[in-house]
């Protein structure tokens, strides 16, 4: 298909959890520009071009097939999609590094290096960059330096314009998100490139939600963001411990506080920890820049909320081992959700990873139920194979258990006939509520043990 008959040629690099949502929008929402997304990985184009999609995520499918074929385009083949591109937003994985300087730190930016030099090489014109994945502060300025480091007399204007998107609801955040960040340069080359991205979201977004900026704080901003989103989560984990000691109930006390226009109800919702491949990710980055730059009190204090979150985990492991007795070796315990959230299939940093691993440490049998990620939670405990059972319907999961732990908040966990289940466990049954969402009083009525997070808990014995 030429683009000639497109007016914008729009190109992602890494068809992931962020590029692939964010194009099949951009191209559902602009028929008039031609939107191609490639990635290295064959199996996910293919996927993207299948009724299959790699991700799971509602609404997608929809959005895809909208634009797919018409001006939405999934490839492999990087090296064209590059030439013929004017605008290319970058969104390849950035985890953090495992090795050398930095490691568990800060970010390994080996394939977005890797991409901006093999932009350089196959480019034969000017084009915009923009930086999509999530990186450091000043990584557009080290990426323009490779970018124009050329010999060709192309020149190159990095943007910055972080995803906020939350998977599970990523197409609502798309099509109606609460601001579109667009950082640059504030030359007058670096001004320009701004406007043409801001003159794509113009298409479905109100121009008062398109913030622009200069391109370390459009940096920064995402990094904070996810930070002060993890800390609050981390803050009212603290409370539910403090409230597990007392006769306090965190749910309450997040009501409570969450009525303060000044605080706000949202992210106040204890668990049994956060997840997903940003927040801790994130967090880790900002530390690492803080103490890069010598601030170790500011690097301490945005520590700790990554160490309260560990801190949850062990916490719910450990209340679970010391109410069944000091010992779950031998005992069946399911665990009600493995995705690190509700309506996704994603399980990347959830803490269900950290939970299973602690049962299995324990001797526990631990049986995992989800209704979207077990593909991804037998990747995630390949290692722990010969230990782990895998049922996709939680009925089969719960039979012969001592316990059941809710991990992930599915709404179908919310509805399941607790008394059929409990019917075929182990006695005592336990239930051990890491989201909160159950009913607690009909579960215990049912015969179950059971112990909500932060929350006076119901026993029989
Ligand atoms: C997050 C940000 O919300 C998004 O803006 C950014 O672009 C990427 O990172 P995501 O990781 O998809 O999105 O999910 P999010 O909804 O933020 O949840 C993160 C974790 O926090 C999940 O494990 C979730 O279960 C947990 N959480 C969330 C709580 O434990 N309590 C809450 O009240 C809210
Ligand atoms: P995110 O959640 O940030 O979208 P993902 O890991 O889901 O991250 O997606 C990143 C994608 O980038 C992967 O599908 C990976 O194959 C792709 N990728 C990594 N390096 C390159 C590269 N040099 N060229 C093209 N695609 C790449």
């Amino acid at each position: 298909m030429s683009g000639a008959k497109f007016s914008k040629n729009i190109l992602c690099i890494g068809a992931g959890y962020v590029g692939g949502p964010t194009m099949a929008v951009i191209a559902a929402k602009c028929p008039q520009y031609k939107v191609t997304v490639v990635d290295i990985n064959a199996a996910r184009i293919n996927a993207w071009n299948s009724d299959n999609l790699p991700i799971y995520e509602p609404g997608l499918l929809d959005v895809v097939k909208q634009a797919r074929g018409r001006n939405l385009f999934f490839s492999t083949d990087v090296d064209s999609a590059i030439k013929e591109a004017q605008i290319i937003f970058v969104s390849v994985n950035t985890p953090t590094k495992t090795f050398g300087e930095g490691a568990g730190k800060a970010a390994d930016l080996q394939y977005w290096e890797l991409t901006a030099r093999n932009i350089v090489k196959v480019a034969s014109s000017d084009k915009i960059i923009i930086e999509k994945s999530t990186l450091p502060v000043k990584t557009a300025e080290a990426m323009g330096r490779i970018l124009n480091a050329n010999e060709k007399g192309i020149k190159f204007e990095v943007l910055s314009n972080p995803e906020f998107l939350a998977e599970g609801t990523a197409i609502e955040d798309l099509e109606r998100p609460d601001r579109v960040l667009i950082g640059s340069q504030l030359t007058p080359e670096g001004i320009k490139a701004r406007d043409e991205v801001v003159e794509i979201y113009a298409n479905w977004v109100p121009g008062e939600k398109i913030l622009t900026s200069n391109i370390w704080s459009s940096e920064l901003s995402k990094l904070v963001a996810n930070a002060f989103l993890a800390q609050r989560i981390s803050s009212i984990n603290s409370i539910s411990a403090l409230c597990e000691k007392t006769d306090a109930n965190v749910s309450e006390v997040s009501r409570a506080i969450g009525m303060d226009t000044r605080i706000g109800s949202k992210f106040l919702s204890s668990s049994v920890g956060f997840g997903g491949s940003c927040f801790q990710k994130d967090i880790l980055n900002l530390v690492y820049i803080c103490q890069s730059y010598g601030l170790t009190e500011v690097a301490d204090y945005w520590e700790r909320v990554v160490l309260m979150n560990e801190y949850q985990k062990r916490r719910f492991v450990q209340n679970m081992l010391k109410v069944m007795f000091n010992t779950v070796a031998g005992k069946r315990i399911a665990l009600f959700g493995f995705a690190f959230k509700a309506d996704t299939g994603d399980t990347r940093e959830s803490p269900a990873i950290d939970v299973a691993k602690q049962l299995i440490e324990e001797h526990a049998k631990v049986v995992i139920t989800d209704p979207q990620a077990l593909h991804n939670a037998k990747i995630d405990l390949a290692d722990y194979a010969d230990k782990i059972e895998f049922a996709a319907d939680p009925y089969e999961a719960a039979k012969g258990a001592h316990a059941i732990a809710v991990m992930t908040e599915w709404k179908e966990y919310k509805t399941l006939d607790y008394k059929r289940i409990f019917s075929s466990m182990e006695r005592p049954s336990f239930i051990f509520d890491g989201r909160n969402i159950l009913n607690h009083e009909e579960l215990f009525k049912t015969g179950f043990n059971v112990f909500p997070l932060g929350q006076p808990n119901h026993k029989h014995f």
